[in-house]
Formats: structure tokens, C-alpha cells, sequence
């Protein structure tokens, strides 16, 4: 039986190691995960975390260069589970609820929408000015689902990364994959 496809997408918002776990739990998981890496996605690796951009790559089954419009992933026609951009900056946001597809992230996500494919969009900003909530809107509207990075408390993380696991596995949820990362609200429970 042909492997779980999805499509990940790093952008250059706060937070990248929201997609650097996504990327881990679906190696764990088994799936095949096509990886897309804007320039300034590398930058913030080299930011916020210790690790090389390559160190990233490799977790992927397969990397496409951010720019190679060449790529399947600039196709409609690949067939994948769903699409995730995880950070998702407020730049992408705004690319993709235009429909401005001029690097191959932005591409990949309008051919995913037109579609009729999952696109999960996990937006990492604060404040939040009017225009970016009229963009994630028109997003929502055409069908994407919004997940702001924004781990909720009640499984009581012990750490940051009970924080980060709570966010990825929503993600996972939403594309219909089965995961461990958090226990789901009174799960399990008799009474
Ligand atoms: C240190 C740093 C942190 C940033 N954090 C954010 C952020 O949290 N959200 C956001 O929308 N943009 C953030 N940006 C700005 C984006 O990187 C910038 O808009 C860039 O054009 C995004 O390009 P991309 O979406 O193609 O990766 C940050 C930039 C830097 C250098």
C-alpha cells in the first residue's frame, strides 16, 4: 500500500521549530513528506535553533528547492494527503490568499486549494493587524484551515516541547493521521 504523502512547508516566521517536529513526527509515523524551505525559513533554523538547514532536509523523504517551478509539487495533478505551512508568516499568508504564487511554497499551496486538497496553515504573529485577518479569512473561505501556532494548556506540558507536540498534532488531526503527540482532552477517562 502506497505511503501517507504530505506535502511541509517552512516559512520564515518565529517558531520553526513547530515545523522541524512536524517534520520528525512524520518520519516516526512512517509518512512521506515532500519538503519546501523558503530562504528566510534556512535564516530562521539558523536563529532559533542549533541546527544546520540541511540537518532539517534530511528528516524530509524528499526536498524541492524553493524556487523550481520544474518541481511535481508545482503540478496539480501530484496527489498528496494535504499541505501544511508550518510557520506560516504573515508574507505567506498574504501569497497565498491572493493567489501570488511567485516561489514554489506559494504555488504548491494555490494548487492544493484550486485542488480541493487539505491546506493547513499554522500563522505565527502578534499582534495581528487587520489586514492579516482579512487575509487568513479569505483563506478560510477558499477552504484552507487556520491553526494559529497557539498550544493550548490543558494536557499540562511539562515542557517546551509538550507545547510545540500539542500544535503538530492538531496539524496531524486535521489531515486525518493518528498520533500520540498529546492525549486529547479527558481521553480514556470512565466517568
Ligand atoms: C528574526 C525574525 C523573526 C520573524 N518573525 C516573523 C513572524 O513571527 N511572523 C511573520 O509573519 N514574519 C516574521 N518575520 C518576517 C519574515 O521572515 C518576512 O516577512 C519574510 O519575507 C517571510 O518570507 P517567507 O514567507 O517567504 O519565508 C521574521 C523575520 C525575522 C528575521
Amino acid at each position: 500500500m502506497a505511503k501517507t504523502r504530505i506535502i511541509v512547508a517552512l516559512s520564515g516566521a518565529s517558531g520553526i521549530v513547530y515545523g522541524i517536529r512536524l517534520l520528525e513526527a512524520a518520519r516516526e509515523l512512517g509518512l512521506e513528506t515532500d519538503l519546501i524551505m523558503t530562504d528566510l525559513a534556512a535564516r530562521m533554523i539558523g536563529i532559533e535553533t542549533s541546527l544546520e538547514p540541511d540537518q532539517v532536509n534530511a528528516l524530509a523523504t524528499r526536498v524541492h528547492d524553493s524556487f523550481d517551478f520544474t518541481s511535481p509539487l508545482a503540478s496539480g495533478g501530484i496527489r498528496h494527503q494535504g499541505m501544511v505551512v508550518i510557520p506560516c508568516s504573515m508574507k505567506t499568508v498574504a501569497g497565498i490568499a491572493c493567489g501570488f504564487s511567485d516561489n514554489l511554497l506559494l504555488r504548491a499551496a494555490d494548487c492544493t486549494l484550486k485542488e480541493r486538497r487539505p491546506l493547513v496553515l499554522v500563522p505565527r504573529e502578534t499582534p495581528l493587524s487587520a489586514i492579516h485577518l482579512r487575509n487568513m479569512l479569505t483563506l478560510a473561505e477558499a477552504g484552507a484551515v487556520i491553526l494559529p501556532a497557539c498550544p493550548g494548556f490543558y494536557h499540562r506540558p511539562q515542557n517546551i516541547q509538550g507545547l510545540v507536540d500539542h500544535v503538530v498534532g492538531k496539524v496531524f488531526d486535521i489531515l486525518g493521521i493518528e498520533h500520540n503527540l498529546y492525549r486529547k482532552w479527558r481521553e480514556g477517562e470512565t466517568t
